[in-house]
């Protein structure tokens, strides 16, 4: 099937929301196929614009053409993200995509393939890199509609927790990157750019590659695991590989050359110790400290240590064994498969694949490995450093400080790499946060607005 690029401006419907006493009045073009030639349902996108911007009017500063596109994904876990609405929930909790249309963005959410998108013969279509290249033509499409699209497209932010997270991050190093662009050709993608211009992060499970020895690094050690409602011991074998995997992450990130904000090389030793150890604290320790200042009491935490009764520091495997361990040896890509990561390396008529050297040796189920080239471009670190891709000018990450879903030096090491590279980053671990997203709305909104007006 092939389709014209098409966006018809009088295609709307005019609709408002009640959340309490408040409400919102937006205008929505919904179910827009954004390529020519679709493989999935799903590559449909949703545009929501407040209503007062047809009338002429403003919602704080911002106007038809002006206003930022705030671009949502809904992925989770990987899976297929579908085209959002902006709603209430039954407890009268509006979500994000309403508050951002009443915070005076232009809203747009696309739908994207994910793992288990299969075809009409049941071939597998969502694997690696689907999902970014379908991300990437919902925005060359609102460039290729510029005229009659709202919203200023050289002031896209994309936003997205955990796979979703991973996502953004990945559509904040990749723009116009040639890597994609065979992928985007065939789905016919418009012709057009699909740089961003901000990158929200919440829990980015992302550097796959490398994620299997920074959660042993950061949990080695630690046998017992709790997954959801599953709980038990590691086995000696598991124990084994995390120590392998633990004692293969400092080559890793001395690899990288990371530098702090002195110039500081941030490394780590054999045994897993150094000067990147004490930047992932001084992380966790800013977030204590923010914490206290807000009149908590966390003296009763023992991996807490204090002077004059100020917080000086962490006892960081004491920090870890608080959080505990969420995932079994290799967290990641594992020995029999069967993780989110396996089937999104999968291919178009293999479920799952590994994506790492390791799991490949040490396949309990003689699995395939996926093809570098896809693994490369699932992983937004690769392209920091290439000037082929368009980088998105600010880029925000959230991790909350009892993540366990994937170790907390993931965000620091981008966090990391950004700033190296000469990107604006900005990394917190809010305090007392899981696995999650969109919990502190009004100051992503405020950053949002920062760097819009170069305000930052
Ligand atoms: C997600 C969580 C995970 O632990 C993971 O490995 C992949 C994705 C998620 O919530 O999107």
């Amino acid at each position: 099937m092939e389709n014209n690029l098409f966006f018809d401006s009088k295609r709307y419907c005019v609709e408002e929301l009640h959340a309490g006493t408040e409400n919102i009045r937006y205008r929505a073009f919904r179910n827009i196929t954004y390529v020519k030639r679709p493989v999935d349902e799903i590559q449909k996108l949703n545009i929501f614009v407040p209503e007062k911007y047809f009338a002429g009017e403003e919602i704080n500063g911002y106007g038809l053409r002006t206003a930022p596109i705030f671009l949502p994904n809904t992925v989770g876990g990987y899976k297929p993200g579908p085209a959002g609405e902006p709603c209430v929930n039954k407890e009268g909790q509006p979500n994000a995509m309403y508050l951002a249309l009443q915070h005076g963005y232009v809203v747009v959410s696309a739908g994207v393939r994910g793992r288990g998108s299969v075809d009409a013969e049941g071939r597998y279509i969502g694997a690696a890199p689907a999902v970014v290249c379908d991300m990437k033509a919902a925005v060359r499409f609102l460039r290729y509609f510029d005229k009659t699209i709202p919203g200023d497209k050289e002031k896209i932010i994309t936003n997205g927790t955990s796979a979703g997270g991973a996502l953004s991050a990945l559509m904040g190093a990749t723009g116009n990157h040639p890597d994609y662009e065979p992928y985007l050709k065939e789905m016919g993608a418009a012709d057009t750019a699909d740089h961003v211009f901000g990158a929200s992060c919440y829990c980015p499970i992302t550097n796959l590659e490398h994620a299997d020895m920074a959660y042993e690094w950061e949990f080695g050690g630690i046998r017992e695991y709790c997954k959801w409602n599953e709980q038990g011991k590691m086995s000696d074998k598991q124990i084994s590989l995390s120590e392998i995997l633990a004692g293969a992450f400092p080559l890793y990130v001395n690899s990288l050359h990371l530098k702090d904000e002195e110039g500081q090389e941030l490394s780590l030793s054999e045994n897993g110790e150094g000067t990147f150890q004490k930047k992932v604290e001084e992380f966790v320790i800013a977030s204590a400290c923010r914490e206290v200042k807000k009149g908590t009491d966390l003296s009763q935490l023992s991996w807490i240590t204090w002077q004059d009764g100020k917080i000086c520091g962490i006892d960081f495997k004491e920090y870890v064994r608080f959080r505990t361990r969420m995932k079994t040896t290799p967290a990641f890509d594992n020995i029999t498969m069967g993780t989110a990561e396996n089937e999104l390396f999968g291919d178009l008529d293999i479920r799952e694949r590994h994506f790492t050297s390791f799991g490949y040796e040490h396949s309990e189920v003689m699995g395939e490995l996926a093809e570098e080239q896809r693994i490369k471009m699932m992983n937004p670190m690769n392209y920091l450093k290439d000037d082929l891709a368009v980088k998105a000018k600010h880029y925000r990450i959230r991790h909350g400080a009892v993540d366990r879903d994937t170790s907390l030096a993931i965000p620091v090491i981008l966090h990391t790499k950004l700033m190296n590279a000469g990107i604006d980053s900005d990394l917190e671990f809010p305090w007392g946060i899981p696995h999650a997203g969109d919990y502190d709305l009004n100051e992503l909104f405020r950053w949002i607005d920062a760097i819009v007006t170069d305000n930052v």
